[in-house]
């Protein structure tokens, strides 16, 4: 690998020592290499105390040379490095002009300028732009930029890049030519261009003062047609941010290209989005209901960036949490308009919990706002987004919408054009609302999920109510300041009337006492509604005060969790037992009432029924034990599902029978809700594997005119030992042997069997002509859904499906380190298994330590076998 491996810290921040208002960069894109000229309009930046030299990132092409003022440099006046080119003692101002070469070909890194099938394509994001040439890549240097390149016009006749094609043409021996004018200023992290021979679908958009947007979007040829709910979503989008912040786009074009292969969801570049495929495609027969949505939200997120990323940028990649923290909530509450808003917050708790939680638990654990990293790609996380998310709920939530928002304009409108922090992000906050978020602060700079113990007493008809706060320590962060935290609370009586209206209590304390008078009885406290704090609660409430607020809590997701809360009861009591060696802890009769009184008065929100009976998931489980044992985790989960699929079999017979479609397929919240409570039926069933489940999901299979339904028929049949599940697969594979994507759910499927030889078996699969190494849609369904989806296969007692996945993470590092990275995380965890489980991980993680690494996949290794000696 080339480059020093070395950790940035936040606080060595310095500003640039020169800014480039310009860049003028020429592509010329040939079959064995593309030759890129870049002209830079250059001056010193007067903030800066040090300009003795300038440093341009750059890495993995070819030098050819550079000039200033048109005079080419001579030896002395620069240095060559592996990862950068710094030219000594320049003038105050100049024009830069330099040469190199790279080679698209031959990158399977996916970042910088790389091929995806028929299409050439760059990434950018965090430092892909010193892949292309050299240049200050730090998105505190904004420049306006021009781009032109020129190409084979018949293997390319789409060139694009950002802004407004201003000139294109004929060249000679068959190439052609085109050139785009960007008028914003921008960061390189935005910088985009494609090439390629591509399908296209068009629309267009009036915004709310009139100006016409032309909308396009391109895959390669034949795809066209899985296109048409993205672009919808994209209308969605502009229209609900011009209808809620009043921001209108702002250019005349819009283009969106989907490839293949990409590393991550999509990106924002200005006015030229790159995504993946996986985030655009969906036709009702290639793409599921929850593929649908998060098509919809990736679309609306990459969207919103053009002001909150794009008009004000981050200063530098500490910062990350500025444009993605905000991008998420704004994204979450498109998304809460446009679907159920119970359920779809719901599943934004569950992200939180199972997988934030961990995440923030864990040996990685860092703050919002990181203050050191080795490589930057490794801390595009979940904390970053969603906890940076959460964060920003939390203020909305204090201000109150309108002054939300009126906030938010107030930080674009001050910072419009500029790279900046999170800090001026949050003094715009104090300046427009008011608040003072002096103590809040610390949800930035502090890692770690805030424990919340919640206690209560009553008497004499007056309850009092205790919370208190405590932050388990993370590492490198010992002791935790006290967190300024709002805890949304109710009360309800035992008939489930509201007793006492929803009201937020800031515990900004340690601990703090609120009274209640006047009850006659005493009331159940609905807690933390709609997931006011992203901090885990620590309250044993009653069963029965949990099946009341699991029959009428008005908070969907209290409702939700009031179920959750009761589930676990059980299966965190059976876990224990089996664990030291007591026999299986069966479930609570009130716990059957309970589904009973939900099945007999189900809410009108079905998606919301389906989510009340699913079981806690087994990472939700494992959150519940210091140390968790995968083995007794899933026979504790299978035990208790069984339970409730024997006493209600019935019913969910009923379900299955009244829930089949009757129309045709429609994304909507009813016919998803629908699909969703016909699934779980033939999951009940399936888990007791009820006479003639089998045909029945083959008949589904046959008759569903949507993947939704025919994946639910395939899960059911899944697990099953019965021909049905052979011939369904085979015919699968056979139809959609063309949909890479599709052939991924095929790939998932089988990953997330249960059998005793899964590991041979996903191996067996690697091999396969389906499979392909260098795509990484194909690596997440093949190995993501071994290791999440396929817990008791991955932690095979022998070590088997560790080692399998040490083995690919080594092949993989030398191709594309940021997935290979991202593969390594799955095993840094390793310390919250029991004894067993967790040396067979930690070996793993040992051996591939051992090798030659990428510095992407080195820092997370560390940091997962620092954690040895820590604990
Ligand atoms: N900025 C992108 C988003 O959240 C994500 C992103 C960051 C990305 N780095 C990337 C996407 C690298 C693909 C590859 O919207
Ligand atoms: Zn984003």
């Amino acid at each position: 690998m080339t480059g020093e491996t070395q950790r940035k810290y936040r606080a060595d921040y310095q500003p640039p020592a020169y800014l480039v208002d310009t860049v003028e960069l020429d592509f010329d894109i040939a079959s064995d290499h593309t030759r890129v000229r870049a002209t830079y309009s250059v001056r010193r930046n007067p903030d800066a105390p040090d300009a003795s030299q300038w440093r341009l990132d750059g890495r993995d092409m070819s030098f050819v040379s550079a000039a200033i003022d048109g005079r080419a440099l001579a030896a002395d006046e620069y240095r060559l490095h592996d990862d950068a080119l710094i030219i000594a003692n320049p003038p105050s101002a100049f024009t830069l002009t330099v040469e190199n070469t790279i080679d698209p070909e031959h990158n399977l890194s996916l970042e910088g300028f790389y091929r995806s099938g028929d299409i050439l394509c760059t990434q950018c994001e965090a430092n892909g732009f010193s892949r292309i040439t050299y240049f200050p890549d730090r998105p505190d240097v904004m420049a306006r930029y021009t781009t032109r390149i020129s190409a084979d016009a018949g293997e390319y006749p789409v060139l694009l890049a950002n802004g407004n094609c201003v000139q294109q043409g004929g060249l000679d021996d068959g190439r052609h030519y085109a050139v785009f004018e960007d008028p914003y200023a921008k960061p390189c992290y935005l910088f985009a261009m494609v090439a390629g021979d591509l399908g296209m679908i068009r629309d267009s958009y009036t915004t709310t003062s009139g100006r016409v947007v032309d909308l396009r979007l391109y895959t390669e040829h034949g795809n066209e047609d899985q296109c048409h709910h993205a672009m919808a979503s994209l209308k969605q989008a502009m229209a609900w941010d011009e209808d809620t912040y009043g921001l209108e786009y702002d250019l005349d074009s819009y283009v969106t290209v989907a490839v293949g292969s990409f590393n991550m969801g999509a990106m924002e570049n200005k006015g030229l989005n790159v995504f993946n495929t996986a985030c655009i495609f969906a036709r009702a027969d290639t793409a599921t209901d929850s593929d649908f949505a998060l098509v919809r939200d990736v679309v609306a997120h990459e969207y919103f960036h053009n002001y909150t990323g794009n008009r004000v940028t981050c200063r530098d990649w500490f910062q990350l949490s500025l444009k993605e923290g905000l991008t998420v909530y704004r994204e979450h509450q498109f998304a809460i308009d446009q679907g159920s808003p119970g359920v779809t917050r719901i599943r934004q708790v569950r992200a939180m919990r199972e997988i934030q939680f961990p995440e923030d638990g864990g040996p990685r654990a860092h703050p919002v706002r990181p203050d050191s990293y080795v490589e930057m790609n490794n801390f595009y996380t979940i904390t970053v987004y969603e906890k940076g998310g959460e964060v920003i709920r939390m203020i909305a939530q204090m201000a109150g919408r309108e002054a939300f928002i009126a906030a938010v304009c107030h930080y674009l409108d001050k910072h419009d054009g500029q790279a900046v922090t999170i800090e001026d992000f949050v003094v715009a906050m104090e300046e427009s609302t008011g608040l003072d978020l002096a103590q809040f602060r610390h949800w930035y700079a502090q890692a770690g999920t805030p424990r919340v113990r919640v206690t209560t007493s009553f008497d004499q008809g007056r309850l009092q109510l205790t919370l208190a706060q405590h932050t388990p320590a993370t590492p490198g962060q010992a002791d935790k300041p006290l967190f300024d935290i709002p805890v949304e609370v109710a009360l309800f009586d035992s008939a489930g009337a509201a007793v006492r209206e929803p009201e937020v209590l800031r515990l900004n304390d340690a601990e703090k006492t609120w009274t209640f008078d006047g009850f006659a009885d005493e009331p159940t406290v609905s807690a933390l509604r709609g997931f006011t704090a992203p901090v885990r609660l620590e309250y044993d409430q009653h069963e029965q005060a949990l099946a009341r607020l699991m029959a009428h809590d008005s908070d969907p997701v209290c409702r939700w969790d009031a179920a959750q809360a009761l589930y676990l009861k059980t299966l965190v009591a059976d876990v224990e037992s089996r664990r030291e060696g007591g026999a299986a802890v069966t479930a609570p009769e009130l716990l059957f009432e309970a589904i009973e009184t939900l099945l007999d008065h189900p809410p009108a929100d079905l998606e919301l029924l389906a989510e009340m009976l699913t079981l806690p998931s087994e990472a939700m489980l494992g959150e519940q034990f210091d140390t968790m044992d995968i083995f007794a985790i899933d026979a504790a989960r299978r035990d208790l599902k069984q339970a409730i699929a024997t006493r209600f079999a019935a019913r969910f017979e009923a379900l299955a029978d009244t829930h089949a479609a009757e129309q045709a397929y429609a994304f909507d919240v009813a016919e998803a809700g629908r699909r969703r409570v016909l699934a779980l039926a033939l999951d009940y069933l399936a888990a007791i594997e009820a006479p003639g489940i089998a045909a029945r999901a083959a008949r589904l299979y046959e008759s569903a005119d949507n993947m939704t339904d025919r994946m639910a028929a395939l899960e059911t049949l899944r697990d099953l030992q019965s021909p049905e599940r052979d011939r369904v697969l085979t015919d699968f594979a056979g139809q959609w042997a063309e949909y890479p994507l599709v052939m991924d759910k095929w790939l998932r499927l089988q990953a997330t069997t249960r059998r005793d030889d899964s590991v041979e078996h996903v191996r067996g699969l690697l091999a396969d002509s389906r499979f392909d190494f260098t795509n990484p849609n194909r690596i997440r369904a093949l190995l993501g859904g071994f290791v999440r989806g396929n817990r008791v296969g991955f932690h095979r007692a022998d070590g088997a499906g560790y080692a399998l996945i040490a083995d690919e993470i080594l092949r993989l590092d030398g191709l594309n380190p940021q997935l290979a990275a991202a593969l390594a995380g799955m095993l840094t965890n390793w310390a919250r298994h029991v004894p067993a489980q967790a040396e067979g991980m930690r070996a793993a993680l040992a051996r591939i330590a051992a090798a030659d690494l990428s510095h992407n996949s080195r820092e997370i290794v560390a940091t997962g076998l620092e954690y040895a000696e820590a604990g």
